[in-house]
C-alpha cells in the first residue's frame, strides 16, 4: 500500500504546479505526517512540481500563549524535512515570520469571510476543543484565513494535506473564488489560482493509546525516535483481547493501526500483513510493526543524525527559502495592491 500522487498525464502536468504545505513548529514530525504528507511532498518534488514547504511559525500562538523553544522545534521542523528527502536545492523551505508579505495578504483576505463561515469551520472547532487557551483568541478563530494567505501568497495549485485539514482549503478556496469575483485584472482574468487538495490515501494512523496521533498528546512515534524508543512506545500501543490479528479499521482500531503502520512500511496490504501474523497475537504484531519501522526509518534516520551536526546549515536553508519566498510573495502582494486600486 502507498500513499498517491497523480501520475503525471495529461491533465496533470507537474511542472506547471506549484505544491504548498507545511506544519506548525511545535514538537517533531511523526509518522502520522510522514505517511501523511511527508512521502507526498518528496514524491511531488521528484516529479518536478515546484515545492514551498512552510514553517508555519505564526501559527504556533493559535493555540496556545507562547511559542515554547520555537528557535529549536524551527531547526528540528527543517532537519526533519531534509531528512525525509525535501531538497532545499530544489524546493523551497521557509518561515512564515520571515515573510511580510504573506501575513500583509489577511488584511483583504478577512473582508472576505463572515464570522459565521469562520464558526461553522470544523477544523475551527476541533482545534479549540483541543486548545491549550481558555479564551479562543481572535487568530485561532481566523486560522484558516492566515492559511490561506500561505497559500495564495504563492499562488499554490496543490496542497497535499491530512483529511483534517480540508475544511482550511476551502475557506481558501472560497478566498480565491471572492477575490477573484471582487477584484479581477482589467482583462476579467483573475489573481489566484483555487488550491486543489491532495489526499494521501492511506487512511488516518492512530497513536498509541488509540487517539490521533498527535505531537501534543504524548502518543506518537517520531522520525527522529531511537529504534529502542520506537520499540518501547510500539510495545505500549492499546491493543485488544483478541488473539486472531485482522484488518479491520472500523471494528478494531487500534490493531488495525499497527497493521497499517507495518503495512506501509513494507508497501504490502494491510490485508496480506494480518494474515501472516494471523493468530500471533498483539504480541507477535507489535514485533513486525516495530521491526518494520525501524527497517523503512533507517536510512532516514541516519541521514538525520548526520545533518544534526550542522545546525548553520540548517539556518541557511531557512534564509536562502526566505529569500525566494519573500520574492514570490511581494509579487503577489504587489498584484493585489493593483487591482484593488492602491495607489503608489
Ligand atoms: N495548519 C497546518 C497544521 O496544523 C499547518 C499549515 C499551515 C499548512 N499552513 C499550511 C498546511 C498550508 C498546508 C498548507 O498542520
Amino acid at each position: 500500500m502507498t500513499t498517491q500522487v497523480p501520475a503525471p498525464t495529461s491533465t496533470f502536468d507537474p511542472a506547471t504546479q506549484r505544491v504548498l504545505t507545511g506544519d506548525r513548529p511545535t514538537g517533531p514530525l511523526h509518522l502520522g505526517h510522514y505517511f501523511g504528507t511527508l512521502q507526498n511532498r518528496v514524491r511531488l518534488q521528484d516529479q518536478g512540481v515546484d515545492l514551498f514547504v512552510l514553517v508555519a511559525d505564526y501559527q504556533v500562538i493559535t493555540d496556545r500563549d507562547v511559542a515554547d523553544r520555537l528557535a529549536e522545534h524551527t531547526e528540528n521542523l527543517v532537519l526533519d524535512y531534509l531528512a525525509a528527502g525535501v531538497d532545499p536545492d530544489r524546493a523551497t523551505i521557509f518561515a512564515h515570520s520571515a515573510v511580510p508579505a504573506l501575513n500583509q495578504l489577511m488584511l483583504p483576505f478577512l473582508s472576505l469571510v463572515s464570522v459565521a463561515e469562520l464558526s461553522r469551520n470544523p477544523t475551527v472547532k476541533d482545534e479549540i476543543a483541543h486548545s491549550r487557551q481558555s479564551a479562543v483568541s481572535g487568530l485561532m478563530f481566523t486560522y484558516p484565513v492566515h492559511q490561506a494567505a500561505d497559500l495564495l501568497s504563492c499562488k499554490a495549485t496543490l496542497v497535499p494535506v491530512g483529511q483534517d485539514q480540508v475544511p482550511h482549503l476551502e475557506v481558501a478556496r472560497t478566498i480565491a473564488r471572492r477575490f477573484n469575483e471582487r477584484y479581477p485584472h482589467a482583462d476579467g482574468s483573475g489573481v489566484f489560482p483555487a488550491p486543489r487538495a491532495l489526499l494521501s490515501d492511506a487512511p488516518l494512523l492512530l497513536g498509541t493509546d488509540g487517539g490521533k496521533m498527535s505531537k501534543s498528546r504524548g502518543n506518537a512515534i517520531t522520525l527522529g525516535a531511537t529504534e529502542d524508543e520506537t520499540a518501547r512506545l510500539i510495545r505500549g500501543a492499546k491493543t485488544d483481547a483478541e488473539r486472531r490479528i485482522g484488518y479491520d479499521p472500523t471494528g478494531r482500531p487500534e490493531v488495525s493501526s499497527l497493521v497499517l503502520l507495518t503495512a506501509l512500511c513494507q508497501e504490502r496490504d494491510p490485508e496480506t500483513v494480518a494474515e501472516e501474523i494471523g493468530d500471533g497475537g498483539a504480541a507477535a504484531l507489535k514485533r513486525a510493526a516495530t521491526e518494520a519501522v525501524n527497517e523503512h526509518l533507517r536510512p532516514l534516520r541516519t541521514r538525520r543524525a548526520e545533518l544534526a551536526a550542522d545546525r548553520g546549515h540548517l539556518r541557511q536553508v531557512l534564509r536562502d527559502g526566505a529569500e525566494r519566498a519573500n520574492a514570490v510573495a511581494d509579487a503577489t502582494l504587489a498584484e493585489v495592491r493593483e487591482v484593488m486600486g492602491a495607489i503608489a
